[in-house]
């Protein structure tokens, strides 16, 4: 069977935020029955859906919450958010990998700045800003950024169906298409680090079906990116 044939229901975690809100119009765009987790006062983020999917309203870091909203569900796509000071991220990470159906595709969103393998090599300037960011969250309690490392680090221990799809700097715009990938920053396909947020989601959704992607973090840059033009393979999969 097809990873495209599996697919029929899907759970997207953190649908209110808008990476989350565009997997959700992917996915209904393909025909997949929709259920969104989302907390209680942002469920009105999802009004332009309604009648459309379900929603689960509740902390995503709850377990009792993910295990309702997953429940059938042969995708999930889970959104790991590098706020709040409570673990929140490795939270949600945990409940997912505790309460999906086994077998089923988990896909999670995170930054470049998660390496799986230490393999990849950043620049001076993006670090500068991952450690200034962590700082700075720590200081006014807004971000933790540690906690999404380790929800990852949960992940990639997993024996589960996972992908980690590694998100660039991104903008808001029209579809360029699905963007392209590495697996590790600091390869020169990346160079550009800009992505569409609408095609960040369209990866998510697409990776649901793509097997290839199982067990893998890929690092994504827009397609239509210089540098995804000057060293993305060709359409026969030659590189240029
Ligand atoms: N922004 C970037 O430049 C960038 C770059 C690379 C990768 N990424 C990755 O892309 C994904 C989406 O990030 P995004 O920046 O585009 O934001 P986003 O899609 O708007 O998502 C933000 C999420 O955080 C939730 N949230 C906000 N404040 C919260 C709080 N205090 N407690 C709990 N949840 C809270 C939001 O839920 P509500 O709707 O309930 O507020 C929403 O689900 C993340 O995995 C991020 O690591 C982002």
């Amino acid at each position: 069977m097809s990873g495209t044939e599996r697919i029929k229901k899907v759970c997207v975690i953190g649908a209110s935020g808008k990476l989350g809100q565009y997997m959700v119009r992917h996915a209904l765009e393909r025909g997949y029955e929709v259920v969104g987790v989302c907390r209680e006062r942002s469920v009105p983020k999802l009004a332009a859906f309604e009648g459309r999917m379900e929603i689960v309203p509740g902390p995503t870091n709850d377990p009792e919450v993910i295990r309702r909203a997953v429940a059938g569900c042969d995708g999930v796509l889970t959104v790991l958010v590098p706020w709040g000071v409570q673990q929140y991220s490795s939270g949600t990470a945990q409940a997912v990998l505790d309460h999906a159906r086994p077998g089923a595709r988990l896909v999670f969103s995170c930054g470049w700045h998660i390496s799986r393998d230490g393999q990849d090599r950043y620049s001076r300037l993006f670090r500068a800003g991952v450690g200034i960011a962590s700082r700075l969250g720590k200081l006014v309690r807004a971000i933790e950024i540690e906690d999404q490392v380790e929800a990852c680090r949960r992940i990639f221990a997993s024996d589960t169906r996972w992908t980690v799809v590694r998100g660039s700097s991104l903008e808001e715009g029209e579809s360029q298409g699905l963007p392209v990938w590495s697996r590790h920053v600091g390869d020169p396909v990346l160079a550009s680090d800009l992505t569409r947020r609408v095609d960040f989601a369209l990866f998510m959704v697409e990776a649901l079906v793509d097997d290839a992607l199982v067990q893998e973090a890929p690092a994504i840059v827009g397609r239509l990116a210089p540098s995804a033009l000057a060293h993305a393979p060709t359409a026969h999969g030659e590189p240029r």
